[in-house]
């Protein structure tokens, strides 16, 4: 990783390795499989910054399972808007079925907060979260993470599908803002 990089007008150091990362999502992996193997789970993948998390996560998952997508958003520049669009959702009936949200990060927790609260209506058996990163000291919105990832401090970050307005999502390796 070079020393420092420029995405828009931010500057960022480097952060978390794609090495770094790529072990811990096999961690994760290997922990899930652990408590699903024989449930045929549907993963719930959070649209757009999960997107690389998925496709590490989906090489490392060697058991029956099913995938659909829905896009949320609430970030606008490098703060949390306050409101939660759901741009697209479910595609599948999830109804009776165990599922697993795959989300990017968890900051002030209202994304998650809210979807969870609003996927009761789709009557799943049981919801559980993974997140790839978790901005503890920022959360507003208690939310339980099954399967964390790495806990960071409260700092904007770029990189492996996250964005900085819609750039950055190409770098592999998480960076921080300077
Ligand atoms: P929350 O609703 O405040 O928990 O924010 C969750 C969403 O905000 C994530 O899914 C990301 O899309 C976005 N987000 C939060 N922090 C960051 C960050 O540091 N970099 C990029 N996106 C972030």
């Amino acid at each position: 990783m070079s020393q420092e990089i420029t995405v828009r007008d931010l500057s960022f150091k480097p952060f978390i390795s794609h090495e770094a990362i790529l072990t811990r999502v096999k961690e994760m992996a290997l922990n899930i499989e652990k408590d699903y193997k024989d449930r045929n789970p549907v993963f719930l993948v959070v649209l757009t910054g999960a997107f690389r998390l998925a496709g590490d996560m989906a090489s490392f998952i060697d058991f029956p399972c099913e995938w659909d997508f829905i896009k949320l958003s609430s970030y606008k520049d490098t703060r949390s808007t306050g409101a939660v669009d759901i741009e697209f959702d479910l595609t599948m009936d999830v109804k009776g079925r165990d599922l697993i949200i795959l989300e990017d990060i968890i900051d002030t927790g209202l994304t998650m907060h809210f979807y969870m609260e609003y996927l009761k209506k789709h009557a799943p058996l049981s919801v559980r979260l993974a997140s790839l990163l978790i901005k503890k000291e920022a959360m507003v919105y208690p939310v339980h993470i099954d399967y964390p990832g790495f806990f960071i401090e409260n700092k904007f970050v770029v990189g492996y599908g996250l964005d900085y307005n819609h750039s950055g999502r190409n770098l592999n390796d998480l960076w921080q803002v300077i």
